[in-house]
């Protein structure tokens, strides 16, 4: 696939010429433990954030900015990427799939996936962590990626806490000085900058990293280059960014876009405090608010207050339940009356009247209160 570029003319007559990554490779084989229960049954980019699979999110971000063809590295429930994905046609991008048996880590995965590119060894392949949700400017990135003649380009943002992320500590003119991956120190808090999971890479250094072996691009891949002495530059956005890592950030997330505080090309209805979709029947005395979605077929009943939160399809809420900064899955039941705070029903849970649960997991089918003997997996 030849290199592409955007030209714009200049004020001074000059033709600036911009390149565009064509190509994209998104990481969705994880096994998402830390999302459990949802992600016992959905891989965690096809749990819905407003009413959509995060990877559709990513890939008609993506398109945006010029990508027409995208490798899903796929592993854990690699199926359900095929049922809802396809071949991505409807979406207006060519999507193939390369699936990793056992599990490459993220760098095995990129490699693996390398070999349904058709991209040149000098141009641009991006690259996307599949649990991400952001607002960056895709094409400043791969502009900085092409500008400094850079062979790996970050996309990385700030955090408060960056404790828990992995540092990318830069020089002024962005590149990078070094990788700490989940600093345990605070000695090696040297920086609140953190790898924001999107990559630029030439396509070149790709294929140099082993075929069928268990790598972390993270840990492993990116470190080398810097001791290669590769150009590897970190390039900041401080527009949204979130990790959809955890329940909490999941629902967040999803809530957020609702509210229009990051920008999606498939948002299912005009950004507001609230997402009803078709289908489904919210009694005109309920109140859903705080970025709430409720999915076609779920229906909530009089005096229910949702607020913060993901109702699945075909969920019902009694009447007078009070559900709080939480997910809850497909066909779910919560009697009337309960009141459900940061908490993840999983798919076709039972909660009876009255219920109170804070930051409670309950596995698909479960009940609560439970049968005697009846305790989720650990
Ligand atoms: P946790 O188990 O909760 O940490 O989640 P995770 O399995 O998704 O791991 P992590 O959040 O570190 O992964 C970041 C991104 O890379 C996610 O989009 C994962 O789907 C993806 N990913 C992680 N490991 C692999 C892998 O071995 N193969 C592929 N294809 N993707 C992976």
């Amino acid at each position: 696939m030849p290199a592409a570029s955007d030209a714009d003319f200049h004020g001074d007559g000059e033709i600036m010429t911009s390149p565009v990554a064509r190509e994209a490779i998104l990481l969705v084989g994880g096994q998402g433990t830390r999302l459990r229960p949802l992600t016992e049954t959905t891989p965690k980019p096809m749990l819905r954030v407003a009413g959509t699979p995060l990877t559709v999110h990513q890939i008609a971000r993506a398109r945006q900015f010029g990508v027409t063809r995208i490798i899903l590295a796929t592993s854990y429930r690699a199926e359900v990427f095929a049922t809802g994905i396809g071949d991505g046609t409807a979406l207006g991008v060519t999507v193939e799939y390369a699936h990793e048996v056992t599990a490459l880590g993220t760098g095995g995965a990129i490699r693996n996936a390398a070999a349904r590119l058709r991209a040149a060894p000098a141009d641009p392949i991006l690259v996307f962590n599949g649990d991400v949700l952001s607002g960056v400017d895709i094409g400043a990135v791969v502009a900085a990626w092409s500008r400094q003649a850079a062979d790996v380009a970050l996309y990385l943002t700030r955090v408060a806490d960056p404790r828990a992320y992995g540092l990318v500590p830069t020089d002024d003119s962005g590149v990078v000085r070094g990788f700490v991956e989940k600093p345990t120190t605070p000695a090696e808090v040297v920086t609140d900058q953190i790898n924001a999971g999107m990559y630029v890479f030439r396509r070149g250094i790709i294929d140099e990293i082993p075929p069928d072996e268990v790598v972390s691009v993270e840990r492993q891949t990116f470190p080398a280059l810097l001791a290669a002495g590769r150009r590897v530059i970190g390039v900041v956005d401080d527009g949204y960014w979130l990790d959809l890592g955890t329940p909490a950030a999941f629902i967040r997330g999803s809530a957020d876009l609702v509210r229009g505080r990051v920008p999606s090309p498939v948002l299912l209805g005009p950004p507001g405090s609230s997402l009803v979709l078709p289908g489904a029947v919210v009694d005109r005395r309920a109140r859903v608010d705080g970025g709430s979605v409720i999915e076609s077929g779920a229906r909530v009943g009089a005096q229910a207050h949702i607020s913060g939160s993901v109702i699945a399809s075909g969920a019902t809420i009694g009447a007078g339940c009070i559900i709080e900064d939480s997910a809850v899955g497909d066909d779910v039941v919560i009697g009337a009356g309960a009141c459900v705070r940061a908490s993840v029903l999983a798919a076709g849970a039972r909660i009876a009247e009255g219920t109170r649960l804070t930051e409670a997991r309950v596995w698909p089918g479960q009940s609560q209160p439970g049968e005697p003997g009846s305790s989720p997996p650990v």
